[in-house]
């Protein structure tokens, strides 16, 4: 199916559904229309035809979606059918969390090896995969066909640790250091501020509160 140039704000739904058609599929529905869809997903069934409607529309008017095809296809524009291999930069609190979090496998996302420059954690295993020091990183990146780092490491080391990986091979990263990495064309980056989504929160919790007090 041809996907025409596609806005980051639809790719930025993608998941969305994703998990929504994950869930309706382990259930065993097998069709939905997009007022249902609307319906479980609090986002109106316009937005849902016109998010599809960029990769085809995916379903028969009248007769609704299929949900293991709409399931299917997103998890293919999503990439989500293959298989990729990361490692994760800084084995510290949240390195570890992450590389803990077995889900990522489920869609794909293969943890190959974790590296930290504290010798106190080498060795140490998350689940078992141990620790290495960051002298074996760049090899292990050569010879394991890694496609994305994982960057859980002080905004101080980020930027000189990203451009190793880039040079031996790294084509996307995926940036909870709280700097901006500046990457040749062709290397992609995800940046993870936590915060942000925080203060997202704050914003709206001020709002309402402030409407509350409006309405007296
Ligand atoms: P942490 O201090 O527990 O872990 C950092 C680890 O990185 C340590 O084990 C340290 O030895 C290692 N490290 C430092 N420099 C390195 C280098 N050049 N090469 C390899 N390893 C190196 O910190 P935590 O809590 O895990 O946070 C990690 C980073 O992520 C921090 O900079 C923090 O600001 C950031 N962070 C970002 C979030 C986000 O949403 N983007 C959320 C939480 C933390």
């Amino acid at each position: 199916m041809e996907e025409k140039g596609i806005s980051q704000a639809v790719i930025g739904r993608l998941p969305r559904y994703f998990r929504y058609l994950g869930e309706l599929k382990d259930e065993g529905v097998e069709r939905i229309s997009s007022q249902e869809l609307s319906g479980l997903m609090g986002v109106t069934a316009s937005q849902i035809r016109q998010d599809f409607n960029n990769f085809g529309g995916f379903g028969q008017q009248g007769y609704g979606y299929n949900v293991e095809f709409l399931y299917s296809e997103i998890s293919r524009i999503l990439g989500l059918d293959k298989t990729h291999h990361l490692i994760i930069i800084g084995a510290g609190n949240l390195g570890q969390a992450l590389g803990n979090y077995m889900n990522f496998e489920r869609r794909g996302f293969i943890l190959k090896g974790i590296f930290d420059k504290n010798p106190a954690l080498h060795g140490k295993k998350v689940r078992e995969i141990a620790v290495q020091p960051m002298e074996t990183v760049e090899q292990f990146v050569r010879e394991n066909n890694i496609d994305i780092a994982v960057l859980t490491i002080p905004k101080s080391s980020a930027v000189e640790v990203a451009e190793v990986l880039v040079a031996n091979g790294i084509k996307a990263i995926w940036n909870f250091a709280h700097v901006d990495l500046h990457v040749p064309e062709g290397i992609l980056v995800e940046n993870v501020h936590l915060s942000d989504s925080l203060m997202k929160l704050s914003y709206n919790l001020e709002r309402y509160s402030q409407s509350k007090k409006e309405q007296g």
